[in-house]
């Protein structure tokens, strides 16, 4: 078996950190459990490209108990664990290509052997996976049934991984200020209890910027110029492209990495502007990623939406699918029922006042 990670060595620690996060995934271990009995990615390649972490080594497991043969790349050049890609080139026998700190060269090389298995699914966060194969020849990729595509990192804006952060950065007593171009949500933002303005006035304000916002160029060279000195800039967003980072490399005189994930550039006036994680999306770069708790239902709908395209792709349009509603209910049931919480049900009265249009005061 091919593959290319850091060290197998690190297995040890691999296999063990990927048994606390399948602890705390009781949703796929529930998966896993009929997967194994029912074997539905039975003798399917699945070439996934995702944050190789100890959820995703999870997500491995699972896929492999369906049947499926895995090839795994990671969805950015700094989220890999090499402990995770360790274990799960050893012990779980799966084509892994990813190294943390992997040069650009190499990331798209690693990429590339993913896709030469000529997969039958792909699974992406970041749709790397999907839009290389889009500007290939269809013939290269005939067998495919289907891909499934998560990201939960950055989502326009005020979304709900903007809100996570003001949430957060509130709970540590920080004056929180919302950048936003969508008026309902800058009027969201704003009935939640932050300040909504623009960027060229927050970035006057702010000592620690953090963009999650899916777009290009959101803080660029006027508001590096408008910084004080000591600002902290971060990106939360999946690609490295929400700070415009060549601004401020020519802005800059000096520019010295100060301690691990903190880069300190000098600009020529003097003063300084730190950037985190190489304006990488900074809770893989720098931290663990989302907890297995949470990573526990975004790897469940990938599991099951696998599961859909294959039974389903006969029927299936060359188009962009949402996850079935019924999946993703299925899945909040499973997580409510392990966490030990019950929901109530409608009456026969209820439900027939809602289908009605009749009855009224
Ligand atoms: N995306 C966000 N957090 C993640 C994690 N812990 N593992 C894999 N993908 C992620």
């Amino acid at each position: 078996m091919n593959y290319d990670i850091k060290d197998t060595k690190l297995a040890h620690k691999g296999a063990l950190r990927i048994e606390w996060a399948r602890n705390n995934m009781p949703v796929l271990a529930l998966i896993a459990r009929r997967f194994e009995k029912e074997r539905p990615l039975k003798g399917l390649k699945i070439a996934a490209c995702l944050h190789v972490t100890t959820e995703t080594g999870v997500l491995m497991e699972v896929l492999k108990s369906g049947g499926a043969e895995l090839f795994l790349c990671a969805s950015n050049p700094l989220s890999t664990q090499d402990d995770v890609a360790g274990s799960l080139a050893k012990n779980l026998k799966i084509a892994v290509f990813a190294i943390k700190g992997e040069d650009t060269v190499t990331y798209y090389r690693h990429l590339k052997s993913v896709l030469a298995a000529k997969p039958d699914i792909t699974m992406d966060d970041g749709a790397d996976l999907v839009s290389t194969i889009h500007q290939a020849k269809p013939s290269e990729f005939a067998n495919i049934k289907g891909g499934t595509e998560e990201t939960t990192t950055g989502v326009c804006g005020y979304g709900w991984c903007g809100r996570g952060v003001s949430m957060r950065a509130k709970g540590m007593a920080a004056r929180v200020v919302v950048v936003e171009v969508d008026p309902l949500r800058a009027l969201e933002a704003t009935m939640d209890g932050y300040e909504a303005m623009t960027i060229k006035e927050a970035a006057k304000l702010g000592d620690v910027f953090v963009t999650v916002t899916g777009d290009i160029n959101v803080i660029r060279k006027e508001h590096f110029l408008a910084m004080k000195d000591g600002a902290i800039v971060a990106n939360s967003g999946h690609f490295n492209v929400e700070i415009d980072i060549p601004a401020l490399e020519k802005l800059s005189k000096s520019k010295k990495c100060i301690r691990d994930f903190v880069d300190e550039y000098i600009l020529r006036d003097g003063r300084k502007i730190y950037l985190l994680g190489e304006g990488r999306l900074i809770n893989l770069a720098a931290a663990e990623g989302h907890p297995a708790q949470v990573m526990d239902m975004s790897f469940a709908n990938q599991a099951l939406s696998a599961e859909y395209i294959v039974r389903k792709h006969r029927e299936m349009k060359r188009q962009v699918y949402k996850v079935p509603e019924d999946i993703d209910k299925n899945i909040a049931a499973l997580k409510l029922k392990s966490m030990g919480i019950q929901v109530d049900v409608l009456t026969a009265e209820q439900k027939k006042y809602l289908s009605s249009w009749e009855m009224g005061t």
